[in-house]
């Protein structure tokens, strides 16, 4: 369906703009319902460029009126934009448009939050705010005027004149106009400074309503240590007098990191220890690095057109990975992370959605902020920085800063650099860019006097539009074992090219147990024949910190496949094996934590239909929770141990080391429920004087069926806090047993707070919804129905936030036909709705096509 719709772009259709832009001047002059934008641009013909039609984005404006060179003119008004004969010489354009703000719920272009103006521009929403060339590769420094009576007026760059009722900024540095933006509003600032590796003065401040001043300590302590990193770690330093944050509580994404002037999902910056979890600040520090890492993979350097997306954001995730990292815990980031990528990305790259990290066509751009750009995106710079080793890496990306800044380029711009900085040809590597799909390595050993042998043999499944797949670059990670766990080849980086290699190691007294995959080196699926003596010995010994992890996870796929697929009864092995490895004062708490957590459901039903059989989601529901039962049966002493002895005394604080204590206590906390039921959890909901010990105890009284009363303390404790309702929604939801969960979403949708435009409460209950995977896949097919009726109803109103959401239907075809014939007649009955918003209809075309 994708490949004939006749709204399809194609990477391979690149061309050059006809018109470069110079300077651009903006007026605002704000009305909720009537805001005018009056522009003045100065063009010149592009001598790169073949033709010289001059055609301007625009999206439900108003044209007021438009003038070339001071002289009145009429565009001719087409599909999305304006024509007008221009000259092959420079000349200034100026345009008045109006628009409508106050009834913008699609929350993309410049709309209303809670009372105040602001902008979300990426990808394509400056068309919706004037007409403009918007496009990446068209970059000029803005010069912006606002005229409104709000008490506060922001826009990019430096502050320039302001007085009564109206400010002005000026943005020095080019910038595509996705970065624009602009706020106004009755916001208060917590403000702060940080001088520059050279000296510089930087006035920092962070916008919030009133009521939310208290939420900023923790998001400024993240920004000024983020600065910090990237001078550091990367010489890179901030360019601007002043880095302002807007918090908005109506946002499809989590942030933007529009130039010195970031706006931010209130959820993804706003933390108190009372209304925010560890989770929450740990997310905050990661989404505040994020954006301010763009200033320089992103804004300086920016992209060439929109399927270059991943130059930026891939790199700007993986910055951020190694930033959480420093910050934390580099093992527990690493296994995080690996998590993420294989309930998320390895869904996506194993269904009709799968897609290169480059793509070559898209519909809706919105449709490819995927979790394989941003997450398979940065894995590939982790391979490159693993290939040409920690030196080459910096080295390849100072080139990349010195030559681009100030361009918009491409994939085989940042290719470029590496090969010249290291001299490695990265021709075949490329391929990790245009070949969509997860690699699988099988793994074969040999061993005979004194000389064991890898042999390693790759394959990548066929996605969709690509059936023939080459041998990829995978760096593998490997270290090898003696019998009695001592180390006898540290990690060494083997580097598979051909589609099966060999690989010897000479000289070893006895056959060694390998290591493989050692911190998850390259985003694949490793085959490897073990028996569980092998992972219960690799689960006690391996030095590789991601691998002992990996090792208990393995334990566990295997022996709850085995209860799935045969009936066995959970494995005692491997719970002896876990309590041995949790019960290790040695480890990093945090880390232990890492280990209790089961492999998630979505990812057996994965394994379970790669091997060909068909998942049922009640099985795999009751075996993981079986398998919970046995744990906390036979770890009783053990978990109760842990949840005593680690128990953080002392006023709160998010870092690490207590938010990994924490996280410990919580996991123990939730399996000895199981067996010695509520009071632990009601005792510590008493006591809780912090959302992640009050929350987490209320999610271990609502899966046990025995939280109604802290329920609704908690909702009369937190009625007038978004954010903390938001967790109050979802949690409901998401801890309901699979049976109760649409009915559960279906009442909480009737809840009077339940205000479903905004995108956060949306997500809460029907994100929730879909990520109790078996309350979902009930075979009542209630759960697809309800969201199916939701995403309708939004649609309408929010295309982007709708078509994000309908992803929880793409895993659709693994099950039996029952549950098949009810989500393609639901994926159908959206799909054939009148006036479908293009985001959705892609989407929803798309699973059905596969
Ligand atoms: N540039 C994006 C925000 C964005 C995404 C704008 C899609 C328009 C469309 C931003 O840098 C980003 O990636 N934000 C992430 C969080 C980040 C920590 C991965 C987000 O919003 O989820
Ligand atoms: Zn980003």
């Amino acid at each position: 369906m994708t490949q004939h719709d006749p709204r399809t772009v194609y990477l391979k259709d690149y061309t050059p703009p006809a018109y470069l832009v110079d300077e651009v001047r903006l007026t605002f002059r704000l009305a909720p319902h009537a805001t005018r934008v009056l522009s003045e641009i100065r063009f010149r013909p592009n001598p790169e460029a073949a033709s010289r039609d001059f055609f301007l984005h625009g999206e439900g404006l108003k044209l007021i009126s438009a003038q070339l060179d001071g002289a009145k003119v009429e565009p001719e008004l087409v599909e999305g934009g304006l024509r007008l004969d221009a000259p092959d010489a420079p000349f200034t354009f100026a345009a008045e448009v109006e628009i409508d703000p106050e009834n913008n719920t699609a929350l993309e272009g410049l709309y209303r939050s809670s009372g105040m103006y602001c902008t979300q521009c990426e990808a394509e929403g400056f068309r919706k705010i004037t007409y403009y060339p918007d496009r990446p590769d068209v970059m000029a420094p803005f010069h912006v005027r606002i005229e409104s009576d709000a008490p506060v007026l922001l826009s990019n760059g430096n502050p320039g004149e302001r007085g009564e009722g109206f400010a002005e900024w000026s943005d020095p540095w080019p910038k595509p106009a996705y970065l624009f933006a602009l706020v106004a509003g009755d916001l208060v600032a917590h403000s702060d400074s940080f001088t520059t590796m050279s000296g510089r003065e930087v006035a920092l401040k962070l916008w919030v309503r009133e009521a939310d001043i208290g939420k900023c300590a923790f998001g400024m302590e993240a920004l000024k240590k983020s600065m910090r990193w990237d001078e550091e770690t990367y010489g890179r330093e901030y360019d601007l007098d002043v880095f302002n944050i807007v918090a908005v509580d109506d946002f499809n994404m989590g942030a933007m990191e529009n130039k010195g002037l970031n706006i931010f999902n209130s959820s993804a910056v706003l933390a108190s220890p009372e209304t925010a979890t560890d989770a929450d600040f740990e997310r905050i520090e990661a989404i505040i690095a994020h954006e301010y890492f763009h200033n320089w993979t992103g804004n300086r350097v920016t992209c060439r057109d929109w399927f270059q997306l991943c130059l930026k954001e891939g790199l700007t995730v993986f910055r951020d990975q190694q930033f959480t990292g420093d910050m934390r815990s580099h093992a527990v980031k690493r296994i995080d992370d690996a998590m993420l990528l294989r309930a998320a990305q390895f869904r996506e790259d194993n269904g009709p959605l799968a897609h290169p990290v480059r793509p070559e066509s898209f519909v809706e751009i919105n449709n490819f902020y995927t979790v394989t750009v941003y997450e398979k995106g940065a894995e590939i710079v982790g391979m490159l920085k693993r290939l040409v080793g920690d030196e080459g890496y910096r080295k390849a990306l100072d080139l990349y800063f010195e030559r681009h800044d100030g361009q918009a380029v491409t994939i085989e711009d940042w290719l470029k650099v590496f090969e010249e900085a290291t001299g490695r040809d990265l021709g075949q590597f490329a391929r990790w860019y245009h070949q969509a799909g997860t690699p699988r390595v099988h793994v074969a050993e040999d061993w005979s006097e004194g000389r064991y042998t890898l042999t390693l043999r790759q394959e990548t499944p066929p996605t969709p539009g690509q059936s023939d797949k080459q041998p990829m670059v995978i760096p593998v990670a490997v270290g090898l074992l003696n019998p009695n766990g001592d180390e006898v080849v540290p990690t060494r980086v083997l580097e598979l090219t051909e589609k099966e290699q060999s690989f010897a190691f000479e000289g070893l007294a006895a056959r060694p147990v390998p290591s493989i995959l050692r911190g998850f080196s390259a985003p694949v699926i490793l085959r490897q024949v073990q028996t569980d003596e092998t992972r219960a010995f690799l689960l006690a010994h391996d030095t590789d910190p991601f691998n002992k992890w990996e090792a208990g996870r393995d334990l566990a796929r295997a022996g709850l496949l085995a209860m799935i697929e045969k009936g066995d009864g959970p494995d005692a092995g491997y719970i002896d094996a876990l309590g041995r490895a949790v019960a290790d004062e040695s480890l990093d708490p945090a880390f232990r934590a890492r280990l209790l957590a089961l492999p998630g459901e979505d990812e057996l039903a994965q394994a379970i239909f790669e091997a060909g059989q068909t998942p049922d989601p009640t099985a795999i529901f009751e075996a993981r929770e079986a398998l919970r039962h046995a744990i906390a049966d036979r770890l009783g002493d053990v978990l109760a141990r842990l949840y005593d002895t680690h128990q953080v005394t002392g006023p709160y604080s998010p870092e690490a080391g207590d938010a990994g204590r924490r996280a410990l206590t919580n996991a123990a906390l939730s399996l000895l429920s199981l067996t010695q039921g509520g009071d632990r959890a009601r005792a510590q909901y008493r006591e809780a004087d912090n959302m992640t010990q009050q929350i987490a105890a209320l999610g271990v009284l609502v899966k046990l069926g025995e939280g109604a009363a802290e329920l609704k303390a908690f909702e009369d404790q937190w009625r007038h806090e978004r954010l903390v309702m938001n967790k109050w929604f979802g949690l409901q939801v998401g801890a309901a047993k699979p049976e109760a969960a649409a009915g559960i979403a279906e009442e909480l949708t009737r809840h009077p707070d339940f205000d479903w435009k905004n995108p956060n409460r949306f997500r809460a209950v029907f994100g929730a919804l879909a990520g109790n995977t078996a309350g979902f896949h009930d075979a009542s097919g209630a759960g697809y129905r309800l969201l199916a009726d939701w995403l309708l109803k939004l649609d309408p109103l929010n295309p982007q936030t709708t078509a994000r959401m309908t992803q929880a239907f793409s895993t659709w075809k693994r099950y039996d036909e029952g549950r098949k014939r009810l989500i393609r007649g639901e994926l159908e009955r959206i799909f054939e709705t009148q006036g479908l918003s293009r985001d959705t209809s892609e989407m929803v075309g798309r699973m059905l096509a596969d």
